[in-house]
């Protein structure tokens, strides 16, 4: 096990929405591998708090089959140790009854520990519906008056600007903004966490990162499924909504933000700020949509076929979108950000690419590109040029290679909500949204949505299951500044002409 911290002790974590498929998938699971790892106390008390009525034991083996073991037979009794600390309570989430049980179970825990300063993380896998009043009622009833109260909330903040500036609102009275999470799970992701690091850690890269050597940056997201029976929720949300205001946005922003004045987590999100604030409007001239249609040999079905979604639906299954940064650093710079359902391939990738050689020798030269694959198999990876070996004056592209599973193999690299939920037992901020970044994110995308939303705008044009995406992408990057080179995929190792 490597390096465990000491943990404060008798802290107390409730989720809300414990019986949901959001609790049993990642947040369960996540709090199992920080206790495997040991960066949990025992001493933790975990309370599942949902409406519906089920018992201790059936909460427990909804979890299991979601629970990672890494140590073989040793990772047995850490399950039974883990569950040992969990307690579920079954009540409603807009009255008083189940919250003064709840109330009454962790002061009585409390207790019997003599703790003096409570600690205590409310965790809301909930619904957009129930949230606020979860949030009044904690407030009331549950709040740790001479301690520490954390709240973690999850997307969706609003549906658009009214709507997340009406929640604000609402919430702002109840908890402080420090007492409030927002978590964006990939900003929990290693290689997302990785890009200030390897931004300002790196002399050479910080030093051409900048319009005089980024010629455009790809931020690329592909998903190899489609709604798959969850269309009735994604059909009111769309691909825009779902990952690019939020996911990929966090993204961008971190990766063109300028160097933060120190590691404090208010100067890392006044940084991401002040970039939000230099993005131009998107224009909706120029922007790609789609919604995927069947598969071309027909076996995979069609958004349309997805029975939980409205007949005729526009909803958008693939956007790329361009955005202009009016900074003196990013001036000229497109940076293109594109995100799909049901494409040829399953990945989260960054793309950087750096403009030709000046006019003269090796003018005709790839670009370099530097790749953060974020997922799967991460890995960070300079495309460059170099003399082909031998006796030879040609030249040839290859790469300089930062493949995790290659060279950190022993390594524990943390699930997304496994490092976020640590962070926020922590009470770091820097890895979580805030209310102003939120706010602009939402000023940036709303008018981008209603565009794509109005009835008048002409439905997406259909791509096949499976496929890159819509007609027009290649054109759409070329003209957005990204040069191809034949080498957007880049296999490993090289071989000789001449090996027999
Ligand atoms: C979620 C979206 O926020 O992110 C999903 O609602 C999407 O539609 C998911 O599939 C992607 O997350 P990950 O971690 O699997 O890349």
């Amino acid at each position: 096990m490597s390096d465990p911290v000491s943990f404060e002790k008798n802290t107390i974590i409730v989720i809300f929405g414990a019986s949901g498929d959001l609790a049993k998938k990642k947040t369960f699971p996540a709090l199992f591998g920080l206790f495997r790892e040991g960066y949990l106390d025992p001493s933790t008390k975990i309370i599942g708090y949902a409406r519906s009525k089920i018992t201790n034991d059936e909460l427990y083996d909804k979890i299991e089959p979601n629970l990672k073991k890494r140590h073989g037979k040793e990772d047995d009794q850490k399950v039974k140790d883990f569950f040992g600390m969990i307690n579920y309570i079954s009540g409603q989430y807009d009255t008083d009854e189940g919250f003064v049980q709840l109330n009454n179970e962790i002061e009585t825990f409390e207790k019997s520990r003599n703790i003096s300063t409570p600690h205590r993380l409310f965790y809301l896998a909930l619904p957009p519906s129930v949230f606020l009043p979860v949030a009044q009622q904690l407030k009331k009833l549950v709040y740790a008056k001479d301690g520490i109260t954390r709240i973690i909330v999850e997307k969706p903040f609003g549906h658009d600007l009214d709507s997340a500036r009406k929640l604000q609102a609402d919430l702002a009275p109840l908890f402080k903004e420090e007492e409030i999470f927002r978590i964006d799970h990939y900003l929990g992701k290693e290689l997302v966490k990785n890009l200030i690091p390897l931004r300002f850690g790196n002399k050479f890269l910080n030093s051409s990162w900048n319009k005089n050597s980024i010629q455009n940056i790809q931020i690329s997201f592909k998903e190899p499924f489609g709604t798959e029976g969850r269309g009735g929720y994604f059909d009111s949300i769309g691909i825009v909504r779902d990952v690019m205001q939020n996911h990929l946005l966090q993204i961008l922003t971190l990766l063109t933000m300028d160097r933060p004045i120190s590691f404090n987590s208010e100067d890392i999100r006044d940084e991401k700020v002040k970039v939000l604030k230099s993005l131009a409007p998107i224009s909706n001239d120029d922007i790609l949509l789609g919604q995927y249609g069947k598969s071309i040999d027909g076996t995979k079905p069609s958004y349309l076929d997805d029975e939980t979604v409205k007949p005729n639906s526009k909803c958008v299954t693939f956007a790329a979108l361009t955005f202009h940064i009016n900074n003196d650093r990013w001036d000229g710079v497109p940076i293109i950000m594109r995100a799909g359902k049901a494409l040829d391939a399953g990945k989260v990738e960054i793309r950087v690419q750096y403009k030709n050689i000046p006019t003269g020798m090796f003018n005709d030269m790839p670009n370099n590109e530097l790749v953060i694959r974020v997922q799967p198999n991460p890995a960070v990876y300079l495309k460059f040029n170099a003399k082909t070996p031998g006796l030879s004056d040609t030249t040839s592209i290859t790469d300089l290679d930062l493949t995790y599973e290659d060279r950190y193999r022993d390594f524990w690299i943390p699930e997304a909500y496994e490092a976020l939920i640590r962070d926020a037992l922590l009470g770091d901020h820097s890895n979580f949204v805030r209310d102003d970044e939120l706010d602009i994110s939402w000023k940036l995308f709303t008018p981008l949505l209603n565009y794509i939303e109005s009835p008048e705008t002409p439905a997406p044009s259909v791509y096949p299951y499976g496929s890159r995406g819509p007609e027009g992408l290649s054109e759409y990057l070329k003209k957005n500044g990204f040069d191809y080179n034949g080498t957007e995929t880049y296999s490993w190792p090289i071989t000789s002409p001449h090996s027999s």
